[in-house]
């Protein structure tokens, strides 16, 4: 079984090699008065499930576990983290400094919380406590729903000109 050991082998240097790839684990810094928890005054409740299920990739406070300096998770990870961030980063929610639809993404939340599709599964396989419960959900659908938080107010007026606006 020579090429068996060959491809092993090979399988065994790629792996090595791929080790090397640079993978950019920083965080950039955070301004606690521009935190979305800190904006709109979550109740503690609603911080703690967002902090445990949506932080690692939706804030610029993203905790790296050992497998996250193991590739190619590591790669898997830190797209999550970027692409997670593009969409909606709950650490400059106040600056709106990356210039996201916060309108949308708002009304967003509730919908991906509701249809299970939020934190992302493979996320979930690895961080069992960042599971939702049905209550917990609804505590989050409910807080976001309310307008109490006036995440959805805070969205539109920071928001760059759609033309979708149905407030004027
Ligand atoms: C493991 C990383 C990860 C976690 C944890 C996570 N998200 Fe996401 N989220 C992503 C990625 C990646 C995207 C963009 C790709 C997509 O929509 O699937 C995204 C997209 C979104 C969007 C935009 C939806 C869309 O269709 O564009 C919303 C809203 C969102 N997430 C909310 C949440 C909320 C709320 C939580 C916590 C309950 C959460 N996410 C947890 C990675 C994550």
């Amino acid at each position: 079984m020579k090429l068996l050991k060959r491809i092993g082998l090979l399988l065994l240097i790629v792996a090595i090699a791929i080790q090397f790839v640079p993978v950019n684990r920083t965080n950039p810094a955070v301004d606690p008065n521009q935190d979305y928890l800190k904006v709109s005054a979550a109740p503690a409740e609603v911080a703690r499930l967002l902090k445990a299920s949506c932080y690692d990739c939706h804030s610029n406070e993203a905790k790296y576990p050992w497998y996250a300096y193991v590739a190619p998770v590591s790669f898997l990870l830190q797209n999550h983290i970027q692409e997670g961030r593009s969409k909606l980063n709950f650490s400059t929610w106040g600056s709106n400094s990356s210039g996201q639809d916060l309108a949308e993404a708002a009304e967003e939340i509730p919908e991906v919380i509701a249809e299970g599709e939020m934190p992302l599964w493979d996320y979930k396989l690895m961080h069992p406590e960042a599971k939702l419960s049905e209550a917990e959900k609804r505590t989050l659908i409910d807080w976001f729903n309310s307008g109490g938080n006036s995440a959805n107010q805070l969205g539109s007026d920071k928001k760059y000109p759609s033309g979708e606006d149905d407030d004027d």
